[in-house]
């Protein structure tokens, strides 16, 4: 049976209409002088006619839009070709119109990992959200339950004890409200991992306790290789594999014993951004002969992309890959403030903008003359960023500089406004983000 979209397209542009008209405060870091005193909105940002690169004083966070389109389609191409579900993961961006593009791209889902966030998801329009994580006090459970009652709206959430299953009947009794869209999806963590039950034994207790107290349906199995390791390395696709044997042979004993009560193909959702290629294969051979089922990966930061972790360890970097290769999105300019010595420049950018959580940030343009690398950014400090050039010229003071980032995640969780570019650098739209 077809699926609603799991968007309301309608409601979507009506609240990014009004996210365009906000004004901004004034002296918002990455963008101009305000003209003539007046706000900036996003909206006369979008139509000012600003180039990236010549018009804006530094710092300031961009996003290439034919980057963002170009991995939007290829990752909807994918998950078509394989057979797959896209739940992107939300909390990447927390910007709804690049969540407005992945639905246009083929999305099924937004997932997103706390239920504030899924308020916001939901005022924008969505309609099929996923909790990748668990969610435990009353307020917040309080305000999924309200969500999970309003017709049109399925909320899929993680669980992982009866205390949260407890947790959420608590908060039924409390709002009185019919929750008719909830689904629980079991979630089943890795061995030192993060969330999620350890063992068969203990998923069967947090699905007994569902069926019991008549909380909601058991809508499928929750899982995430993520705390299995960041990497292909040997010992992390070892430790990978053994977590999806696990996750597999429990989703297959829960589907021949008939836990999953929803009308619909239970749901098993796994996969980020980093080996969600392999994880996919691993799956669906496990599962070959279970049927019917639906297989949902959460990639988000394949959107953006970047230039360092996902470009060297992602799925579209293998040669295995047969699509056009995911590409970095998210630049920042900045510019060098400083030379106090030969082997070093400081640029303008630091903590405050950049993250560095997974991998080095590095500087992309300008390259050193050789051509031979990037220049990695080697420090950070809040308000500074530390780069050692090979040759005393090389970076003068004034330089504009352009960032590439690594992990996208907490580098856009750092700018209220991503300005949107073309591929000449001409701001053509922005890009709001709500953390
Ligand atoms: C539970 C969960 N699912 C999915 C993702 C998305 O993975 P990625 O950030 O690699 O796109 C994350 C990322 O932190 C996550 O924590």
């Amino acid at each position: 049976m077809p699926q609603p979209p799991g968007i309301d397209y309608a409601v979507m542009e009506e609240a990014l209409g009004s996210l365009r008209r906000i004004p901004l405060p004034p002296g918002l870091k990455g963008l101009p002088p305000e003209p003539d005193g007046e706000p900036w909105t996003p909206a006369v940002l979008a139509t000012a006619g600003l180039n990236a690169l010549r018009d804006l004083p530094t710092p300031f966070a961009m996003v290439r839009r034919s980057a963002l389109r170009h991995n939007a389609e290829v990752m909807g191409r994918w998950c078509a070709d394989n057979g797959v579900l896209l739940a992107p993961h939300g909390k990447t961006t927390m910007a709804p119109a690049l969540w407005k593009l992945q639905f246009e791209t083929g999305t099924w889902a937004l997932t997103v990992a706390l239920p504030h966030q899924a308020v916001t998801a939901h005022r924008f329009g969505i309609r099929r959200i996923l909790l990748a994580n668990e969610a435990a006090d009353l307020r917040s459970l309080e305000a999924l339950v309200r969500l999970a009652g309003q017709p049109g709206t399925e909320v899929y959430s993680f669980v992982d004890s009866v205390a949260g299953v407890r947790a959420y009947r608590a908060a039924i009794d409390n709002t009185g409200v019919e929750p008719i869209g909830l689904r629980f999806l079991i979630d089943i963590g890795v061995p030192g991992g993060r969330t999620g039950c350890r063992n068969k034994a203990e998923a069967e207790s947090v699905a007994r306790e569902i069926h019991q107290t008549g909380t909601a349906v058991v809508g499928g199995i929750g899982a995430y290789e993520g705390p299995a390791g960041h990497d292909r390395s040997a010992g992390t696709l070892a430790s990978v594999n053994s977590y999806l044997e696990s996750v597999t042979g429990i989703f297959r004993a829960f589907h021949e014993a008939g836990v999953f009560s929803t009308d619909d193909p239970p749901v098993l959702t796994i996969g980020g951004s980093d080996i969600f290629e392999l994880v996919n294969e691993h799956v669906q051979h496990e599962l070959a002969s279970v049927d019917p089922y639906r297989l949902v990966i959460r990639s988000g930061c394949y959107l953006v992309h970047d230039h360092g972790h996902y470009a060297a360890v992602g799925p579209s970097a293998q040669p295995g890959w047969a699509y056009a290769p995911f590409q970095a999105a998210l630049e920042v300019g900045a510019t060098v403030v400083s030379r106090p010595q030969d082997d070093l420049a400081l640029l303008n950018v630091g903590r405050r903008d950049i993250g560095f959580d997974m991998g080095s940030p590095s500087v992309i343009d300008p390259i050193p003359a050789d051509g031979s690398r990037p220049l990695p950014i080697v420090k950070l400090n809040d308000q500074h960023a530390f780069v050692h050039p090979d040759e005393s010229t090389f970076l003068p003071v004034g330089t504009p500089v352009r960032v590439g980032i690594s992990h996208p995640c907490t580098t856009l969780d750092k700018w209220r406004v991503l300005l949107a570019v073309d591929d000449d650098y001409n701001v053509v739209d922005t890009v709001t983000t709500i953390f």
